[in-house]
């Protein structure tokens, strides 16, 4: 098959954020290549992907930067942030304090962003419904409050993933 030749008329970069173990690995994987890992690993350092997406007749690539949670793996510096257009700032609904520490990083993001930057806090592990901690109605008070876009989202099944991410596209573009 002869190879496509792919005009990309916008990249845009992207940061995922949040506390270790929320799924930011996950939900990446999902987006950019309708994966699952379930033998998956902490992050160490800083990794991206990318996927290629069409919007209003222009194809964009996002370029989504992914870091690990756990302080001690990380090599955040400002490089990280630098250039970036939007953000998932990831929290797991089954972890209270996971999404307590959501203005830690809204603060990291205010300090090293771009003030322009889009942000959109997900709730990951949507599936697991027994177990949740954090309700819906305090996430989205909490997100109008702070100006931020919200969706809840499994990287599990796929729910609301690829909506997520297109929402924060389009918003950037
Ligand atoms: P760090 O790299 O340490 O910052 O973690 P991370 O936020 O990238 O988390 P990761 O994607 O590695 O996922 C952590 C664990 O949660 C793994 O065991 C995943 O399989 C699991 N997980 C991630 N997303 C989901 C989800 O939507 N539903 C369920 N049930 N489990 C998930």
């Amino acid at each position: 098959e002869p190879e496509r030749v792919l005009e990309i008329d916008y990249v845009f970069k992207i940061v995922v954020v949040g506390d270790s173990a929320v799924g930011k690995t996950q939900v990446l994987g999902r987006f950019a290549k309708d994966e699952f890992y379930f033998d998956s690993k902490s992050t160490i350092g800083v990794e991206f992907q990318t996927r290629t997406v069409t919007i209003n007749r222009k194809s964009i690539k996002a370029q989504i930067w992914d870091t690990a949670g756990q302080e001690r793996y990380r090599a955040v510096t400002s490089a990280y942030y630098r250039g970036a257009l939007g953000a998932m700032l990831v929290y797991d609904i089954t972890k209270r304090q996971s999404f307590d520490h959501v203005a830690r990083w809204l603060e990291e993001l205010r300090a090293h962003a771009d003030n322009s930057i889009v942000i959109m806090l997900l709730g990951n592990k949507a599936d697991l419904t027994s177990k949740r901690a954090v309700s819906k109605e305090d996430a989205t008070e909490f997100a109008e409050e702070q100006g931020l876009f919200f969706s809840e989202t499994s990287a599990l099944s796929g729910e609301n993933v690829e909506s997520a991410f297109l929402m924060l596209l389009e918003e950037i573009h």
